[in-house]
């Protein structure tokens, strides 16, 4: 094909008078009659191209055949427009064509190309290629590969060595879910994709590498938000004789110069810390957004006599009473809207919440009666009242208290417009526990994963207390998600073999599982740190996207599947005979339905402008 001069979007007045080779997407015609525009687009943008009657005949026809979506070259000279669009970076010029060819033609597309479309996401995840064709979505994976460039250079230039390691390995039960994948020369056994290269990149520490990185893919079979995917990026890296410092301070390197090379922005170094009990009793959780206020406040002291039974009792039971102050919130929310709220923090197991305004000097509202001048006056200077707030109290168990105001706090700072737009705040979360207890499946689990290094005191308390240790451990928050995560890890057998115990497993299961592990361990193994981040997290919140499909190019819908080419699918009967896998007698119905679901269904949306006679 002819070599192409010049992006579409690219076409600016320094091109005036230049004869250029352009290809492109139409994007719509317009036929004036004696003239036909063309808005052609390419990955950099739109330029108008325009035929006018002098050109000829065939040349307006052609123009004037041209369908939207279709493929096209086009030559021509760069002039000026007669009237010009300020709106876009071409808009001072136009092309004035005189050869248009057309390459390929298009269907009527199922939807407009453009940013701001009424589309189902299912229709939008089915004609994908379509949906990127959106210069939204286009700009989106761009700035995804930018930071993919600057990271690549940046662990270059830092003397890290770039590694890859596996992607069929071994079920670990920590974590997530594995996702399995079955093994045809040993039937009945499995491969498991990695949650994370976490051991790898330890045992490379082992081998001496002494700085690793890697872009790695990871799996996790684990319920589906608007910022997970069960296929995703890692920034991933890990260095040997190094300490929390040196991890945070490459750490900070690297976000350094993606922010600088990405957005153009100079991020401000060294990052605050703040620790997790500070976090979780400022904010309510471990990954708090500090770019508002509106803390939470512990009003224990405040209520611990009040009459409010609900308010003392649940301080007398060892429980808390803790607050949010909403700024404007008295007149911005109806009795009505608050008991919306309540409802949902339920899901929290919170028990009700009790609210107050004040305005004018006066407090109103449901449990205004039961507050005493002494009450009245230390909320006053607690939370530096002015007039106008908003007072929303939870009376619960310290965990209930956290999980309802961070979820009340968020929402709040959302409706009453105070989060600040375009800004990127980090912080890190320093001094972790070292377990957390899951209520889900009762009992203690690694608050990170379990090769975490406790601090000095939590080695101790491994023998005797091992659930109140801290572990050497940070994670870096952006924006109130977490960003990424990391630690000093356990480099020392008879450290890592008490961690196991702590956590449940007996000698036997330990070493089946991580035997090999314990006996690198053994062999001469270097102090050793490092951290993921979370790449198509990052990616999402540089492109200000709520959903990190938005910044894959093919993701998975909500419910763990790509209605495009739709996996998962039912195999064919051979493959699985291959593997001695037999599906459960319950599914094998309802997956022979599948396959022929799948097969009328691509007939219907697929196969109908077919020229296919069989
Ligand atoms: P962790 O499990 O905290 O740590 O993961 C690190 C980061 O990966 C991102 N992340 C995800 N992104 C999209 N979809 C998901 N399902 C998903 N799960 C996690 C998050 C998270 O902060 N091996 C350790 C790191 C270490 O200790 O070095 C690990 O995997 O941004
Ligand atoms: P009650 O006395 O149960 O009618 O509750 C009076 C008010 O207190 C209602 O607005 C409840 O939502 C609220 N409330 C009840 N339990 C709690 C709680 N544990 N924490 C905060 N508010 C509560």
């Amino acid at each position: 094909m002819e070599k192409r001069t010049n992006y579409c979007g690219n076409i600016t007045a320094d091109y005036l008078n230049q004869e250029v080779n352009l290809y492109g997407w139409v994007q719509r015609v317009r036929n004036l009659g004696n003239l036909v525009f063309i808005d052609l687009r390419d990955r950099e943008g739109i330029v108008q191209v325009v035929v006018n009657h002098d050109s000829g005949k065939e040349l307006m026809e052609a123009a004037d055949s041209l369908g939207n979506e279709y493929v096209i070259q086009v030559k021509g000279k760069v002039v000026k427009r007669s009237s010009v669009n300020p709106e876009m970076k071409t808009g001072e010029v136009e092309v004035d064509a005189s050869e248009i060819i057309v390459l390929n033609k298009s269907q009527n597309p199922p939807f407009e190309i453009k940013d701001n479309i009424e589309v189902s996401e299912q229709t939008r995840l089915k004609y994908r290629y379509l949906d990127l064709r959106r210069p939204n979505l286009q700009s989106a994976i761009i700035l995804r590969a930018k930071i993919l460039q600057a990271t690549h250079e940046y662990f270059d230039q830092n003397g890290f060595i770039n590694i890859e390691t596996p992607v069929l390995g071994k079920s670990s039960p920590e974590g997530a879910r594995d996702y399995l994948v079955p093994s045809r020369i040993y039937p009945g056994s499995f491969y498991a994709l990695p949650q994370s290269p976490q051991l790898f990149k330890q045992l490379l520490m082992g081998a001496g590498f002494d700085k690793y990185y890697q872009l790695a893919r990871c799996f996790r079979d684990e319920d589906l938000r608007g910022d997970r995917q069960p296929e995703f990026t890692q920034i991933d890296m890990e260095t040997s004789f190094t300490d929390e410092q040196q991890v945070q301070d490459y750490t900070e390197g690297l976000l350094k110069k993606i922010m600088k090379d990405v957005m153009g922005i100079d991020l401000k170094t060294p990052i605050d810390r703040i620790s997790w009990t500070e976090a979780m009793n400022n904010y309510g959780t471990d990954k708090p957004d500090i770019r508002f206020g509106m803390l939470i406040h512990d009003l224990s002291p405040i209520f611990k006599d009040s009459d409010f039974k609900v308010f003392s009792g649940a301080i007398a039971d060892g429980g808390f009473v803790k607050g949010i102050a909403v700024k404007n919130g008295a007149q911005a929310y109806s009795r009505k809207q608050i008991e919306k709220k309540q409802d949902y923090i339920k899901r929290f197991h919170a028990k009700g919440l009790a609210w107050i305004k004040f305005e004018d000097g006066e407090f109103s509202g449901p449990i205004a009666r039961f507050l005493n001048d002494e009450n009245q006056s230390a909320l006053i200077k607690e939370f530096g009242l002015e007039g106008g707030e908003l007072l929303v109290f939870v009376a619960d168990k310290w965990k209930v208290c956290c999980d309802s105001l961070d979820h009340l706090r968020r929402e709040f700072a959302k409706e009453t417009d105070i989060i600040p737009k375009h800004e990127f705040d980090f912080v890190w979360l320093v001094d972790w526990p070292l377990f957390e207890y899951d209520e889900g499946i009762g009992r203690w689990i690694a608050a990170h994963h379990p090769f975490t290094m406790p601090d000095d005191e939590g080695i101790e308390l491994l023998d005797t207390d091992p659930h109140k240790a801290h572990a050497r451990s940070y994670d870096i928050v952006m924006n109130g998600d977490e960003l990424g995560g990391g630690s000093i890890r356990i480099h020392k057998r008879s450290i890592q073999e008490k961690m196991f115990k702590a956590l449940g497993f007996t000698k036997k299961r330990a070493y089946e599982q991580f035997g090999y592990l314990l006996e690198a361990l053994d062999m001469g193994f270097p102090p050793h740190a490092g951290l993921a981040i979370g790449l198509d997290r990052f990616a999402m919140l540089l492109a200000e996207k709520d959903n990190i499909r938005d910044v894959l190019a093919f993701p998975k819908n909500a419910n763990a599947s790509e209605p495009m080419m739709h996996a998962p699918a039912p195999v064919a009967e051979q493959q699985l005979t291959d593997l001695g896998i037999e599906i459960e007698e319950q599914y094998q119905e309802s997956t022979a339905q599948t396959d022929a679901k799948l097969q009328e269904q691509a007939m219907r949306d697929y196969a109908s402008h077919s020229t296919w006679e069989e």
